[in-house]
């Protein structure tokens, strides 16, 4: 598959671009600078020296791509979106974002968003892509160390049954990892918020967490 990451030169996009090539993809690195997005490119194929990866801006990273992964901050979704717009329609997106701010004091606090979730923001920005949410839960630093195993599950909401099969499936490809389907839109909420708990856990345990469902 060729997959794109929008916002893709941030510590998230580059291990899931990183986890992603390592599986067989192709992988286009976006950034608001064609320049920043291609050094991105170059990051990836430094760690998979076998990577099918290239650089460029958002946009035309997006127009070559089966499936968008949306891997920059919650506070540039509703511009970014926009800016893109129909160059999403159709596709498969996997929204990333975990909306969230950092208080002195207290740690990683989850917003409340206007829209109940990031994801139904995004779903309701943008009908005509087949957008999902997933890997909120999942961390920078543990993506980017490929020779450590990572334990855990990815939660996948959406409203699109197909492009969350798709999701679950890169999911599984990540070594150690669990796609599970988490259920529509509306539960997209608890998996963004559930992000600053595993952040502080991290701060307090100094170490990487992630969340595992057992029952299933
Ligand atoms: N870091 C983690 O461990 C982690 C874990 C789970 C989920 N997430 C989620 O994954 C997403 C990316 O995380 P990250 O830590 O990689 O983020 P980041 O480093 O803050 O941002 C990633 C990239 O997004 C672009 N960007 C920054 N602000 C933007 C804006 N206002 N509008 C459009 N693009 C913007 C930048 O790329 P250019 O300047 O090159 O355009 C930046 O390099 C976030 O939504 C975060 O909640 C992160």
């Amino acid at each position: 598959m060729k997959i794109a990451f929008v916002g893709g030169t941030g510590p998230e996009g580059i291990g899931l671009a990183m986890r992603m090539a390592r599986a067989g993809h192709s992988i286009a690195i976006g950034s608001r600078s064609t320049e920043r997005g291609e050094e991105g490119a170059a990051k990836v194929r430094e760690v998979v020296p076998a990577a099918a990866a290239s650089g460029g801006d958002n946009l035309t990273v997006v127009a070559g791509a089966d499936v968008v992964f949306l891997t920059f901050p919650y506070s540039g979704q509703q511009t970014t979106l926009a800016a893109l717009g129909s160059a999403l329609d159709g596709k498969v997106v996997c929204n990333v974002a975990a909306p969230l701010e950092f208080k002195q004091g207290v740690g990683a606090v989850a917003l409340s968003v206007e829209g109940n979730s990031a994801l139904q923001e995004a779903i309701a920005q943008l009908p005509g892509a087949r957008i999902v949410s997933a890997f909120q839960n999942l961390s920078a630093e543990e993506l980017q160390q490929l020779d450590h195993p990572i334990e855990a599950d990815v939660l996948v909401c959406g409203r699109d049954a197909e492009a969350k099969e798709i999701v679950i499936g890169l999911a599984n490809q990540i070594e150690g990892v669990r796609g599970i389907d988490a259920g529509g839109p509306s539960q997209s909420r608890y998996v963004e918020m559930l992000t600053s708990l595993l952040i502080n856990l991290n701060r307090k345990h100094k170490t990487q967490t992630a969340i595992r469902i057992v029952g299933i």
